[in-house]
């Protein structure tokens, strides 16, 4: 039949993204403004920053989407917006962006969970195969997911402190390293050996859940040990330490879900999909448990609109329309 557009929108954190996607499967345009530069001098998203950031870039993101593409306002079947979670004045100037377009053009209105879309940034690689498990791993998220049906998410486990990606964040800044840390950890871990003994949070035998805020006072804790000793720790065999013990867990817990529920896809998705310790790892084990792995490339792993849209596109083949009265849920659960 006829393409079906879908207009995505994303500003729940410190990316302001627009994109086009056709048939929930293929990128026609995927616009990132990235404020990762001017955070980067702060430490970390600053969210007053990042709303007005979003005010400023959001029109022009969504004008430079409808071009790349090709297309115009006229084309676009449904608009599929972040509304949650994140942080809310971030995610309202999204959504307020969206409901405006929709209003003024009577085009659908579609709300859409953040982790739904990263999860479904696979499907822009690859069909997917139910049932699934998706390990989606970011600076604010932790979550292992199984699903049996298209928009039907089930959560296994997810962390209770800190997520992989801020882990990541803060074992970097206790290493004097930029941030966001997780790319200069994973550069760093290449060049040591994973010989300083860490703990691995496996929590109860049955649970999927994840903590790593007890292997980041660990980590603290071995260099404040050594520097009493004056002692010195090679940085680059702490952080591949470190990388080890984060990958042992995620990969482990991730397999054993896949094993459970009888999944015939693993995919991974969220900017710590970019670590290249995890992706080998899990690449590894997959193979060895015969089962199908999915990564997206990065540019889809990251926070993006293109992944937004394809989630939001089951929602319309679902008639599932948010009202004008949509608002931004930082808490939104799946
Ligand atoms: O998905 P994302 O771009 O933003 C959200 O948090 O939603 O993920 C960013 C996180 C940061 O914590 C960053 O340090 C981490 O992903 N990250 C990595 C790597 N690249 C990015 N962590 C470990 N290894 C990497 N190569
Ligand atoms: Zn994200």
């Amino acid at each position: 039949g006829e393409p079906t557009y879908i207009l995505g929108i994303e500003t729940s954190c410190d990316e302001t993204s627009a994109a086009v996607v056709q048939d929930g499967r293929v990128v026609l345009s995927n616009v990132i403004a990235s404020q990762a530069d001017i955070h980067k001098r702060f430490g970390g998203v600053v969210p007053e920053v990042a709303s007005r950031r979003h005010v400023e870039n959001i029109t022009l993101t969504i004008e430079e989407a409808l071009t790349r593409a090709g297309r115009t306002l006229d084309d676009i079947h449904a608009i599929a917006v972040t509304y949650g979670p994140g942080l809310v004045g971030a995610l309202l100037v999204g959504v307020a962006a969206a409901k405006a377009i929709s209003f003024a053009r009577g085009i659908p209105l579609i709300g859409v969970h953040h982790i739904a879309g990263h999860i479904y940034a696979n499907r822009l690689v690859e069909e997917m195969r139910f049932p699934l498990v998706a390990l989606v791993v970011s600076g604010g998220h932790t979550e292992l997911v199984l699903m049996k049906a298209h928009g039907e998410y089930e959560i296994l486990g997810e962390t209770r402190d800190d997520a992989a990606g801020e882990a990541y964040d803060k074992v970097a800044r206790a290493l004097k390293l930029p941030y966001p840390g997780g790319p200069h950890i994973d550069r760093l871990a290449r060049e040591g050996e994973p010989r300083v003994p860490l703990p691995r949070a496996w929590l109860e035998p049955d649970s999927y859940d994840f903590s790593f805020s007890g292997l980041k006072s660990a980590v603290l804790n071995t260099l404040h040990n050594a520097s009493q000793r004056g002692e010195t720790i090679d940085p680059a065999d702490l952080a591949a330490s470190f990388q080890d013990s984060v990958t042992e867990v995620l990969v482990e817990k991730t397999i054993r879900a896949a094993r459970e529920y009888g999944a015939r896809q693993v995919l991974l998705a969220g900017g710590v999909a970019a670590n290249r310790g995890l992706r080998e790892r899990l690449q590894q084990r997959c193979e060895a448990e015969g089962v199908a792995l999915v990564i997206p490339p990065l540019s889809l792993c990251t926070d993006n609109a293109a992944m937004i849209a394809a989630a939001g596109y089951i929602h319309y083949q679902k008639g599932q329309f948010a009202g004008l009265d949509l608002n931004g849920v930082p808490g939104l659960p799946l």
